[in-house]
């Protein structure tokens, strides 16, 4: 255990293109949350260039530590800091370095506790920071650039993963797909807004459902391309709208067949594809029917920010589980790590 009561801690997010910070008071109380998108610095190129968002990350950084830490009534002394949080895996390791670098300086230079935080059990803990209620187990869909995970959390802390992405991740599938049509980086929310005004059955592309709980994209992602090569005069809208449900009826089928199989009390999404409108939508519904209750964080806790690393760093502490100043980027980090 800690040896001081821990309240207030700043976490700080660097494992992909958004540089952020927030402090959280008790694990869920939001005092302050900043995150700067890199997004107008990898548009050009049509995805995160690692060697551009690490240089980024160095630039950004300070000022958005200053933003989060004043916003809470801090500063870059660290009055009022009892602990330092940071992403240490799985991401980009020239992203992962800079924030584990200033979070070891800072809990150096302020004499508190450093905490790595696994960057999926941080997106777990965004629903955290909203729903303090959270019956168990709950079956926890994490969908994001990187990754397409089923996962039965028992309490906090306690993980079973359930199933996986065999090939593209369901945001990977999105930004590939975006790119493919012209809709630019990032992929999700452009495909995501065309989708809405174009008709979802124009086009009936394949849902796959390898075994278990796995995920596979690529062979959707194939058919769009192969479609939309033949039929160059298809109306993008339709092809989008059409993609985008053959992605989220398979996420709402696998994820509301392993939520009956492990009875869970509720369906939680988490992740950057979790902010997908048809996706929270389709969720609620299908866990209304169900008789569970679905917990859809708001789209901001969504994607990548460092309140939820704030949360889930404040959580570990309490576990007694504070990290060393050996502590190391990951860029491979799994979720069984963090258990
Ligand atoms: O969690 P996140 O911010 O970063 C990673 O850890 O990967 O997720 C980013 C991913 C990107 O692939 C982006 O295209 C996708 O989330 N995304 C969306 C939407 N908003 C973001 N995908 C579908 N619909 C959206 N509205
Ligand atoms: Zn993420």
């Amino acid at each position: 255990m800690p040896p001081s009561p821990v309240h207030r801690v700043l976490g700080i997010e660097t494992s992909c293109d958004e540089t952020a910070a927030a402090v959280v008071d008790d694990g869920h109380s939001i005092a302050s949350s900043v995150v700067s998108s890199q997004i107008d610095l990898h548009a050009a190129y049509g995805g995160v260039v690692p060697e551009l968002a690490g240089r980024a990350h160095v630039e950004l950084l300070t000022p958005v530590l200053a933003e989060a830490l004043g916003q809470a009534g801090s500063d870059t002394s660290g009055s009022g800091i009892d602990a330092v949080a940071v992403t240490y895996g799985p991401g980009l390791i020239g992203s992962l370095l800079v924030g584990v670098a200033e979070a070891k300086a800072l809990s150096m230079a302020w004499g508190v506790p450093l905490i790595g935080v696994n960057h999926l059990e941080a997106h777990l803990f965004a629903s955290l920071l909203e729903q303090r209620d959270l019956g168990w187990p709950l079956v926890v869909l994490l969908v994001s650039g990187g990754h397409t995970l089923l996962i039965e959390v028992t309490e906090p802390g306690r993980y079973r993963q359930l199933g996986g992405t065999i090939d593209d991740a369901a945001g990977e599938a999105f930004d590939k797909v975006a790119r493919f049509l012209g809709l630019g980086y990032p992929g999700g929310p452009a495909i995501d807004r065309i989708a809405e005004v174009g008709n979802a059955d124009a086009f009936a592309f394949p849902r796959s459902y390898p075994g278990g709980y796995d995920f596979s994209f690529s062979g959707l992602k194939t058919s769009v391309v192969t479609m939309v090569r033949r039929h160059p005069e298809a109306s993008t809208a339709d092809v989008a709208a059409s993609f985008r449900r053959a992605v989220v009826d398979v996420l709402v089928t696998r994820a509301m067949g392993a939520a009956d199989d492990v009875g869970a009390t509720a369906v939680c999404l988490a992740g950057g594809v979790a902010a997908n409108s048809l996706l929270r939508r389709r969720t609620e519904d299908a866990c209304a029917e169900a008789g569970i209750g679905a917990f859809l964080p708001s789209r901001a806790l969504c994607t990548d920010n460092a309140a939820m690393v704030a949360a889930a760093g404040w959580w570990r502490l309490h576990h007694g589980r504070a990290s060393d100043l050996s502590l190391g980027a990951d860029p491979t980090l799994r979720l069984a790590a963090a258990t």
